[in-house]
């Protein structure tokens, strides 16, 4: 293997654009949550929570799901040669089970893989790379949320021909639906797959469920792991306190999970020659989760264009699959 990665980076992640973003983000007191991301070391805290954590890693029951979803989506499509565009990779492990599988069915492969952030793509191109030879594998930085010509970006290679298989896999629930799913929607042609998973609130009751995950988000890795982002613009951990809370977002009927750091003391923070003074009893979100529900999950979609023609659940009811096409074209059960 070359020792030298060929990454192509999308302006919008060019550093005078990633300035304005946090500049922006300590001005609305709501931290964009690719900065939670930005750094090697802030990859490597989620990487390492996402392994302790995600039912993905250690669930056969949710890995089982993931496979029903790609043996569904490998055998819709009719072709021996395949696109796939892993959109938000992370360290690319789902990513590459899919690829694995394709492989094994003997197609020819070619794999964008997309994040904001390079140290991620740089670890999901090395995961994928144990699947691909190095000549099939795109990696690509750009910040999916800020992007307008993410349609032509994505098209440029390798081919406009081949039918492609997109991936969003933990991502929706990071994002406000109406700033994501137009540019999602605008990325999935008339013949495309997307493979979707969610998070979701478990269980017939919306609020009982949210209640029950709660838990979830409010450990120490996940602590250290938000609070990187403060810490390294100087904050001090006892200048405050972060919780994590329910949060109802009523102009899209979905409740999520919020975490913000409640400041106890007065703070200042300085970037680039702007200040942010922060009193005591102000507070900064951090991050925010929403947690859909299978039927949450069709109608936001339908907004936008997109129709899921399957899906697969967990027997913990915590996590979904979702094989997902352009409204319109798919004829499919539910
Ligand atoms: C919860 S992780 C999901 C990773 C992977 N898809 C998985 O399921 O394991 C979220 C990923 O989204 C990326 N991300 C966050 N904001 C982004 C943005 N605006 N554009 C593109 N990627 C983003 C992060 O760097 C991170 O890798």
């Amino acid at each position: 293997m070359s020792s030298v990665a060929s990454v192509r980076i999308h302006a919008s992640q060019f550093p005078e654009k990633v300035r304005r973003d946090l500049l922006e983000s300590l001005r609305t007191r709501h931290v964009n949550h690719k900065f939670h991301y930005d750094s090697v070391k802030q990859t490597q805290k989620w990487l390492a929570l996402h392994q302790e954590y995600s039912p993905s890693r250690h669930d056969a029951d949710c890995q089982a799901v993931y496979e029903q979803g790609f043996k569904t989506a490998a055998a819709r499509i009719k072709s021996q040669r395949i696109h796939v565009i892993g959109l938000g990779c992370g360290g690319g492990q789902k990513d590459t089970q899919l690829l694995k599988l394709l492989k094994a069915r003997g197609w020819e492969i070619f794999y964008t893989l997309c994040d904001v952030s390079t140290a991620m793509v740089l670890v999901a191109r090395q995961t994928a790379l144990a699947v691909l030879p190095e000549n099939n594998c795109f990696p690509f930085v750009c910040d999916l949320a800020t992007t307008d010509d993410l349609p032509d970006a994505l098209s440029a290679r390798p081919s406009t021909l081949d039918p492609r298989l997109l991936t969003f896999f933990g991502m929706i629930p990071n994002f406000e639906p109406q700033i994501i799913l137009p540019k999602l929607a605008s990325l999935i042609r008339k013949n495309d797959f997307l493979l979707f998973s969610a998070n979701l609130a478990p269980g017939k009751n919306y609020a009982a469920g949210m209640k029950k995950i709660l838990p979830q988000y409010d450990n120490p890795l996940t602590r250290d792991w938000l609070m990187t982002f403060l810490l390294d613009l100087g904050v001090g951990r006892n200048d405050g306190e972060l919780r994590f809370e329910i949060e109802y977002d009523r102009a899209n009927g979905l409740k999520r999970i919020v975490a913000g750091f409640h400041f106890t003391r007065r703070c200042r923070i300085k970037v680039a020659n702007k200040v942010f003074n922060f009193r005591a009893g102000e507070s900064i979100r951090l991050f925010f989760s929403y947690r859909y529900t299978p039927e949450r999950v069709r109608k936001v979609l339908a907004r936008f264009g997109l129709e899921v023609c399957d899906r697969w659940i967990t027997s913990s009811k915590e996590e979904g699959v979702f094989l997902v096409r352009r409204s319109g074209v798919s004829g499919e059960r539910r």
